[in-house]
């Protein structure tokens, strides 16, 4: 069953997916080589809770850290460690945030220093699918347009899009009705209705689409060891059309800061 939201609930959506998005800007402005993605974990966990909410990925499924950083060919799942960021490498940030009742998810690709023209390509293929996706999202229209979006922006840029993780609807859990799959012929699925609020997040490769999972049991990697890149934003359907909501503007106008 799909949680349509009210105006009210997209605005608390709004505060939780706003903290995380002011997060991960944080984040990209400490990505350097040298920085170990542990440090990454616990500057993000800290400060969810210093802006009044809490990491949402952290023991969710038995996950053990706040913050997913997957390097290079991993996809999604990286799970902070001692690992040091190198000169030339991309790293996928995603995080969560709980606060208010609400859930907020955003991801994005950073690069580490100077990274190859391809994996300058991939990261930018990652966010401009998303944007694809999200302009083909209109009242009225089906979920699966978004996905055949994504699919075809992806793939004209010579990439592939990830089958076996997709978006999800979110708001009072993380994971909620409907599935968005970044892939499939449009016109189908869910008409599109306001209130709908979904986490759209393309998840795409340099090379074959196909994933394996890392013995740790959550890193998802790339089977070829392409390059891989992820963007995503927690969005909302409004009377006004698709809304972002995890963007970072405006957060520091909140009362939320203060306390
Ligand atoms: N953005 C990912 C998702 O929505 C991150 C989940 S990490 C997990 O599925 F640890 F919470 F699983
Ligand atoms: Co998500």
């Amino acid at each position: 069953m799909i949680i349509y939201k009210s105006e009210e609930e997209v605005r608390l959506m709004k505060r939780s997916s706003r903290i995380a998005a002011q997060i991960l800007a944080e984040l990209k402005a400490m990505i350097k080589p040298g920085i170990r993605t542990k440090e990454l974990d616990d500057f993000a966990e800290r400060r969810a809770r210093e802006l009044g909410g809490r990491p949402a990925f952290k023991g969710y499924r038995g996950y053990p850290a706040s913050l997913c950083t997957s390097v290079n060919e991993e996809i999604i799942h990286g799970i902070p460690s001692s690992r040091v960021l190198q000169e030339g490498d991309i790293v996928s940030l995603d995080f969560g945030v709980f606060s208010e009742g609400f859930y907020g998810d955003a991801a994005v690709t950073v690069p580490v220093g100077e990274v190859s023209l391809q994996a300058r390509k991939l990261i930018a293929a990652a966010e401009a699918a998303f944007y694809q996706g999200l302009g083909q999202a209109r009242i009225g229209g089906r979920l699966s347009d978004i996905s055949h979006a994504i699919q075809r922006y992806v793939e004209s840029q010579g990439f592939s899009v990830i089958r076996s993780f997709v978006g999800h609807g979110i708001g009072y859990s993380l994971h909620e009705e409907p599935q968005v799959p970044n892939f499939g012929p449009p016109g189908q699925g869910p008409r599109l209705r306001e209130g709908l609020t979904l986490a759209i997040e393309p998840m795409i490769a340099a090379g074959d689409w196909r994933e394996q999972i890392l013995e740790d049991g959550w890193t998802a990697v790339t089977k070829d060891r392409s390059l891989a890149a992820h963007y995503e934003h927690t969005v909302a359907l409004t009377a006004r059309g698709m809304e972002i909501l995890s963007l970072a503007d405006e957060i520091k106008a909140q009362p939320i800061l203060q306390g």
